[in-house]
């Protein structure tokens, strides 16, 4: 552990980052992490929902090369053929609302390029949030995002910002099971927009992922896009996680048939390969926007990232990896379900997925249903000495478990030993957790 342990401090003196671990990697072999001294991990966050199609996926990397020599980078006012192809691709796989494409570098910067559309329409500020929800690190994406909960850094466009909970079944605030849900959780909604005339815009993780994989059931965004309709807002999803196939499907907009005004991506659109995202935008907004300067990030869309992205989403779509999501999805849930029963049956308040987007929430105990991230920290470690990576929510109720998509069943099957493993040493040995 000397040189991690030597790195890791020189890491942390230099680079202001989130919670870096006690290790440093050092390249990809064979799809696993080595680290410095020669250690290898598993990884099932697939860096944090980014590497969609897997790690040193040979084709991308071909691709790569020849756009490197063919040209890497031109000027931001200039059009190029990579950016026209990326366009058209991303505006065939969403939602028809959909008609043009912001040209981003981050999720967060897709997020941000969305309000300053909006705010190029309407002199309405107000925006509804969810509360557990992130939407990215800068101001007004952190504004949106439940900073109050995550300790996030303070920011000043707050007070426009209205937080709403999402329909968190599992910590239902009504006390409802889904057999007598009237979708009490809309009331907030409705009732911020009876109250007041200032609210513009909805901005939605349709699946919320950092908070510990909330899925919302059909019939809440069946009447959300009513109410959206009825009181003329904007719906905003935010797909940087849940978009190119994580959930089983290219997007959360085509699982709950959602047309939204304005969609962000991010993460999976280029598996990590090279930072690029996009924001895309409905007619009204578009035009809106389209009536200033375009003040995208001079290094947004260049050819390369423009062609490393169009390939990565043809190899999503050519090596059918959202059905392989969908159906690796089910069987890692199934067995991971079987596996937490097994070993810490008071401990599980839910396990929860879709696709390739799975989380396990633990508790103290099954009845009083408090958060419990000691026995969170303790999986994640104990699973990191055991040669895997695996991430947590926020605020660490919730172990998450986000693979690759290409990810097969004998490495699911391996996976799960090594889990087996955990589980069986953080349970071996307790009195109570
Ligand atoms: C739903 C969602 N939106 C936005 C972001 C921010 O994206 P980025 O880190 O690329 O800025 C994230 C990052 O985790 C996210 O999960």
């Amino acid at each position: 552990m000397i040189l991690n342990k030597k790195n890791v401090n020189l890491f942390k003196e230099l680079i202001i980052s989130e919670r870096p671990l006690n290790i440093v990697v050092d390249r990809i072999e064979e799809d696993k992490f080595i680290d410095v001294e020669g250690n290898q991990y598993m990884d099932l966050t697939s860096g944090y929902g980014v590497v969609n199609i897997g790690w040193k996926n040979k084709q991308l990397l071909e691709t790569i090369h020849q756009q490197t020599n063919k040209m890497a980078f031109s000027p931001p006012w200039l059009a190029t053929n990579e950016a026209i192809d990326l366009a058209n691709t991303l505006i065939s796989i969403s939602p028809n609302s959909l008609k043009k494409c912001c040209k981003t570098l981050s999720g967060t910067d897709a997020n941000e390029t969305i309000f300053k559309a909006i705010n190029c329409y309407t002199e309405k500020k107000g925006v509804i949030s969810y509360n557990y929800s992130y939407h990215g690190g800068l101001h007004f994406a952190l504004s949106l995002s439940d900073s109050l909960r995550y300790k996030f850094p303070k920011h000043a466009t707050s007070k426009d910002i209205h937080l709403v909970d999402p329909p968190y079944c599992y910590r239902c605030k009504y006390n409802k099971t889904p057999d007598t849900c009237n979708l009490e959780c809309m009331h907030s909604i409705l009732q911020l927009l009876e109250t007041r005339n200032d609210i513009s815009s909805i901005c939605i993780e349709p699946i919320l992922g950092s908070a510990g994989v909330i899925i919302p059931p059909v019939a809440y965004y069946e009447q959300l896009k009513e109410i959206c309709n009825q009181y003329n807002i904007f719906m905003v999803v935010d797909e940087v996680l849940t978009g190119f196939g994580r959930i089983g499907k290219m997007t959360a907009c085509a699982l709950y048939n959602i047309n939204p005004a304005a969609i962000s991506y991010g993460k999976g659109i280029s598996s990590g390969y090279i930072a690029i995202s996009a924001a895309l935008l409905n007619a009204k907004l578009s035009d809106a926007l389209s009536n200033y300067e375009d003040v995208s990030s001079s290094l947004s869309w260049s050819p390369l990232a423009c062609k490393v992205a169009k390939a990565n989403i043809d190899i999503i779509i050519k090596n059918n990896l959202c059905t392989n999501a969908a159906i690796m999805g089910f069987y890692f849930l199934e067995n991971l379900k079987e596996l937490f029963i097994k070993y810490c049956y008071e401990n599980i308040g839910e396990v929860r997925g879709i696709g390739l987007l799975i989380g396990v929430e633990i508790v103290k105990t099954k009845l009083c249903k408090e958060e419990h991230p000691l026995l969170v920290k303790k999986f994640i470690i104990t699973a990191l000495k055991k040669g895997l990576f695996v991430c947590a929510s926020w605020d660490f109720s919730t172990i998450i478990f986000m693979p690759v998509l290409s990810i097969t069943r004998k490495e699911i099957n391996h996976s799960l030993k090594i889990i087996e493993e955990v589980l069986i040493t953080i349970t071996r040995n307790r009195v109570s957790y």
